[in-house]
């Protein structure tokens, strides 16, 4: 939700700044601005609209600078204009502020500025900052002073980063939102993610919240907020430049589709021995959980959809658990003790419902596990420990194989779980482990020989789509519809199997296909059922399931088939063919995929 980019050193940082802000589009795209510091001053320009508005606007190389601050906004304070858009500057041009989040006190802050003579041009919490800063520059501060005692005023979340007229440095601080900073060889870097300086290094350092960095072509320190220095270790990140480009792909998330075989290789890799069913997992050795008598799982959107598909596992198993929409949790917690494991799933782990949920139950004494794909992320900070799905990175806004990878990764953790609460295993133990092991190479069967292209056409003018499914199928089939939704902005909707004839089937016609998805367990009769009365009202029926849902295959009018696999994987099998549904449809009615409409792939306001 809004990206920023930082560029410290030699020669002209115009380009570094734009391509980092490619790499960032997918934290929010309806506008993007760059501020140079050069010989003349600041020179601040914005456009609305994506990142190629703001490249036509810079239509010649006159606009230079060695020290460059960028942004690509997801608006949250006024619509996407020009005059909204950021980098924002103070009264006097000479102070340029680049923010991510929400200044919660900003009107406040904005009166009293008003009061004191500041003009503003925008309508948006952010531009309080360069006015802030511009207020102590006046009062005699130095710039760092000047930066330091604004960011002291603010509440709220925010990751900023400004620069001062005369001074070669930027000044850059996080509170709740991420910023990394990336040393290069003669350069540094500072971003919302590490996408956006990947290409020219792989050594980052994490700032942590209160953290004021001063960053100058011969280099940065970072200190608190009363100024004194603090160490942070420099990281090395595992991920390849080439990871985030496209690949010869039309779309990011084609490309994320089709890298899921290697994604759910790496969550497994090391972790299971399919043969004893013995879980190998980094932070939470055997009796991690003994004492655990309840799990509550929060997350949000397609990371919601994966926490629920372990629910229903770990209940299956002998465990008491909830899987929780974290925004409502936050407001409402449920009863939680020492004896409750939360597990925070979350793919960017920055979403910030995700993130409130967390908070709500501090001083509960409760156990917190992070399970998110982004080292050095926020809630990796925020919870006792973490489990990483080793995804490597995904830009698509739409999750994809990140999905996939949190099922598997949660799999293994959940029999972790289910081992120390219960003294079991997951059900079938052998045959599970083994699916975990092969489902890599299931998924590359099907990618290879999927017809969800042909079955996204036919269905192409539909008046809505509808999906179904049972225990681990139902979140699939939320997921399903969420993913056709999203990109294709056509209507789409999961309902669990047996809820249908509860209401829903009111909206059931010859113009709305029903996407029912089969486990292959004895739940299928059921499902089945559901099935016969949907096409008892017209409804085109397309089945997704594997030879074990044979006779739902045949009863329904199209299929989508899947390798055959453990019943409690089938769902990941069948997800990966709504997927491709979903893009093929969103294809051929020429949507922005990688971008849809009004979404940021980084949620960070609640
Ligand atoms: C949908 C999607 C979102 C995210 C949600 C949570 O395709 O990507 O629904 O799943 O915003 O994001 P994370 O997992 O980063 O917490």
């Amino acid at each position: 939700m809004c990206g920023i980019t930082v560029r410290v050193g030699d020669g002209n940082a115009v380009p570094e700044l734009l391509d980092g802000l490619e790499n960032l589009e997918y934290r929010g795209y309806d506008s993007a601005g760059i501020a140079l510091q050069n010989d003349v001053g600041i020179d601040v320009i914005k456009r609305e609209g994506t990142l190629d508005s703001l490249r036509n606007a810079i239509d010649d190389d006159s606009l230079h600078g060695t020290i460059g601050i960028g942004h690509t906004r997801w608006s949250t304070h006024g619509p996407p204009t020009d005059e909204n858009a950021h980098p924002h500057t103070d009264c006097t041009g000479e102070i340029a502020v680049v923010h991510n989040g929400i200044i919660e006190n900003y009107q406040e802050l904005r009166e009293e500025l008003e009061a004191d003579g500041h003009t503003f041009t925008s309508e948006t919490d952010t531009e309080v900052v360069p006015h802030l800063i511009e207020s102590k520059r006046n009062a005699g501060l130095s710039p760092e002073s000047a930066f330091r005692t604004a960011v002291e005023r603010l509440a709220g979340s925010y990751a900023i980063a400004a620069i001062v007229d005369g001074t070669d440095a930027v000044f850059a601080t996080r509170h709740g939102s991420p910023l990394v900073l990336g040393r290069g060889a003669d350069r540094y870097f500072l971003a919302s993610d590490i996408p956006a300086f990947l290409q020219h290094t792989d050594q980052v350092v994490y700032l942590e919240d209160g953290d004021i960095a001063r960053v100058e072509p011969e280099g940065y320190t970072i200190t608190d907020l009363q100024g004194n220095v603090v160490k942070r270790n420099i990281e090395v990140v595992d991920w390849d430049a080439e990871d985030v480009g496209k690949g010869g792909y039309d779309h990011y998330m084609l490309k994320e589709i089709h890298e899921q075989p290697t994604a759910l290789r790496q969550a497994v890799r090391g972790r299971v021995d399919s043969f004893s069913g013995d879980v190998d997992l980094e932070s939470a050795p055997p009796g991690t959980f003994s004492d655990i008598d309840r799990v509550h799982l929060v997350a949000m959107g397609t990371s919601w959809h994966a926490a629920m598909y372990i629910q229903s596992l770990l209940t299956e198993n002998g465990v008491d658990a909830g899987a929780y929409m974290a925004g409502e949790y936050a407001t409402s917690p449920p009863p939680a003790g020492p004896n409750t494991l939360v597990l925070a799933v979350s793919q960017s782990g920055e979403t910030a419902d995700t993130l409130s949920a967390v908070r709500s139950i501090q001083g509960a004494n409760v156990q917190t596990v992070a399970v998110t794909n982004v080292v050095g992320s926020t809630i990796t900070r925020e919870c006792d420990s973490s489990i990483f799905i080793r995804a490597g990175p995904e830009i698509g806004v739409a999750a994809t194989k990140t999905f996939s990878s949190q099922v598997v990764t949660l799999s293994i953790l959940a029999e972790r779980i289910v081992r120390d609460v219960t003294g079991t295993s997951i059900r079938n133990t052998s045959g599970f482990f083994e699916a975990l092991s092969t489902v890599p190479g299931d998924v590359q069967q099907l990618l290879d020989d999927s017809n969800a292209e042909a079955i996204a056409e036919h269905f192409l003018d539909s008046k809505s789509y509808f999906f179904i499914g049972r225990n681990t199928c139902y979140p699939v089939a939320l997921e399903g519809a969420l993913k056709f939704k999203e990109i294709t902005y056509e209507h789409a909707e999961g309902f669990a199997a047996s809820e249908l004839k509860h209401g829903p089937l009111a909206l059931v016609t010859d113009e709305t296909p029903v996407f029912a998805i089969f486990s292959g367990d004895e739940d299928d009769t059921k499902t089945l059922n559901n099935v016969k009365e949907v096409q008892a009202r017209d409804a085109p029926v397309v089945a997704v399931g594997s030879n074990s849902s044979q006779e739902a295959i045949g009863q329904a009018d199209y299929s989508l088939e899947i390798p055959e696999t453990h019943p409690a994987i089938s769902g990941v099998l069948a997800n990966v063919q709504l997927q491709l549904v979903a893009y093929h449809a969103a294809n051929k009615l020429d949507r922005a995929i990688d971008k849809p409409r009004n979404l940021a792939k980084s949620v960070t306001v609640e």
